[in-house]
């Protein structure tokens, strides 16, 4: 019998999915292996078994499509689990389940693609002995471990499109324009839309702001002939009075929304000007991945089979540019990777005069440079000791001068 590999996707989807899908199984194919797929996410694996084979053939065509052609699911009956700091463990029962499962199936090992939440649910399931490996997926870009999660890319990429179909229109009317985007606990895709889509204002999970701050940059702008604003809101960000805004459903996770809104009146309420909302809720989790995802999601998919061909269990992907590594799962599960309120993409935007709410307009952006210049040059910057190297790149010079 032929060796096999299962697969599935777990938590919210987001584009690449299917990318990373397509690069296993024909990376399996490749080395011999059989791949199954298990349907919506771990429910699939047990009580009932769910699954589909998965070949070249009944994978073709979905590396440019959205979603998962396997299904997932963020509130099955794994997901009970939070993560490892704050733990609740998984039902031994169902574990044991998932492990006769793995063993009537002759399973080599399970590449499991999903969140911090999902990638706990692995670390769980390899501490029981199922053999697991991670793949790292999230639009919010906030895993540990990696630099980059596949969903992000295309995740601002809406975002950015949505913030400059709104600048024309903003721009037209004179208006302020809240976007609302996603973003939990990071503000990743706050920050980088906002930047790439000429945001002035971001609002995110890190940085305290308060709206008096808002109110000041928006009124310094018009003083400066600028009569409309884009304002960016990460739908995690806290109010000023503390707390993040939703749904709160006893034992589930908060179901995030509606902090644009509550901007959106305020400042309406304050300035006296016309404010009006734009939320782009799921838009930024659906569509085709973009040229960056499809081939991070891909990468993932191959690298994630050699994992289980190297007996690598309890590991997971992850992109270390210019490198594709792997670590514990449990270190991308340890805590989210939130935006460094000091790093360099909140430094460039103060340094382009955009807003994080914490700051008057008149507190000038002079120090923004200051972690970034006491870092020193890194070794590749250093001078050249190859001598022949030299000499060739010399006489390379030469020639051209000639
Ligand atoms: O974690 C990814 C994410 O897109 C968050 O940014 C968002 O709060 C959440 O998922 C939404 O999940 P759901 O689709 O279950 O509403």
């Amino acid at each position: 019998m032929k060796k096999r590999i299962g697969i599935l996707t777990s938590g919210g989807d987001c584009p690449g999915l299917n990318a990373v899908i397509r690069g296993a199984v024909k990376s399996c194919q490749q080395l011999g292996y059989d791949c199954i797929g298990f349907l919506k996410g771990y429910e699939g694996l047990y009580d009932p078994v769910q699954y589909l084979h998965l070949t070249n053939a009944s994978t073709k065509g979905i590396l440019n499509q959205g979603g998962t052609i396997l299904g997932s699911t963020n509130k099955g009956r794994f997901a009970a689990t939070m993560g490892v700091e704050d733990r609740v463990n998984i039902d031994p029962t169902l574990l044991q389940g998932v492990a006769n499962t793995v063993d009537h199936l002759s399973l080599e090992g399970l590449i499991c693609i999903g969140g911090d939440g999902s990638l706990a649910i692995a670390q769980q399931f390899h501490e029981f002995g199922i053999p697991v490996v991670g793949v790292p997926k999230t639009i919010d870009n906030d895993l540990q471990a990696t630099a980059y999660t596949f969903g992000f890319d295309s995740a601002i990429e809406c975002a950015t499109d949505a913030l400059d179909r709104l600048h024309t229109t903003a721009a037209s009317h004179e208006r302020i324009m809240v976007l609302e985007v996603m973003g939990r606990h990071a503000g990743w895709i706050a920050l980088h839309a906002g930047i790439a889509g000429g945001g002035d204002v971001i609002l995110i999970p890190e940085i305290d702001w308060t709206f008096e701050n808002v109110c000041h940059k928006i009124l310094h702008r018009e003083a400066n002939g600028k009569k409309f604003t884009l304002v960016v809101v990460a739908e995690g960000a806290h109010l000023p009075e503390g707390g993040m805004v939703g749904e709160h459903k006893e034992g589930q996770q908060m179901k995030l929304g509606g902090l644009g809104r509550i901007v959106t009146d305020e400042l309406s309420r304050r300035l006296h000007r016309e404010v009006r909302l734009c939320v782009l809720g799921h838009l930024q989790r659906g569509g085709a991945p973009t040229t960056f995802d499809r081939v991070l999601a891909t990468m993932f998919g191959a690298h994630a089979v050699r994992l289980v061909v190297e007996g690598r269990f309890g590991e997971m992907i992850a992109y270390h540019p210019p490198d594709m590594v792997s670590v514990p799962i449990l270190e991308a599960v340890h805590k989210v990777r939130t935006v460094e309120p000091d790093g360099c993409a909140v430094q460039c935007a103060r340094a382009l005069g955009i807003s994080f709410g914490d700051r008057t307009a008149y507190e000038t952006s002079a120090n923004v440079f200051k972690k970034v210049n006491s870092v020193p040059a890194p070794s590749h910057l250093e001078p050249c000791h190859n001598e022949q190297l030299l000499e060739s790149a010399a006489a390379a010079v030469e020639l051209a001068l000639a």
